[in-house]
């Protein structure tokens, strides 16, 4: 059955709904678009795997997070 374009959206929430919704969803949003661009602009991924070379499954806690994800980045040269 096709998901309705209603079920999508709610498939992911992280920042609730509703009258307790999160007021700092936009700075959250922004500050994790900070963090990506630094880490794009000053590192390059070197690797990317797992102990056991599969997908890494996602562990969900209070937060989502991948289990046995390696990622190893070296700080790319400064051009002057
Ligand atoms: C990734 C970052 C964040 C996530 C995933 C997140 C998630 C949430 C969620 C799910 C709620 C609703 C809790 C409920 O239903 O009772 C909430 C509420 C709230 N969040 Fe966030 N939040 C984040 C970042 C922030 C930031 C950066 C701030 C402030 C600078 C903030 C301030 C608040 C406040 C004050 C509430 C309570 C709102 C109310 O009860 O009326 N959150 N957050």
């Amino acid at each position: 059955m096709p998901t309705s374009e209603t079920n999508r959206r709610k498939v992911s929430m992280p920042f609730g709904a509703g009258p307790r919704l999160c007021p700092g969803r936009f700075l959250a949003l922004d500050e994790m678009k900070m963090v990506i661009s630094m880490l794009a602009k000053n590192f390059d991924i070197d690797r990317v795997d797992t102990p056991d070379n599969q997908a890494p499954q996602e562990r969900l806690t209070f937060t989502m997070a991948p289990v046995g994800l390696r990622l190893t980045l070296h700080r790319r040269q400064e051009y002057a």
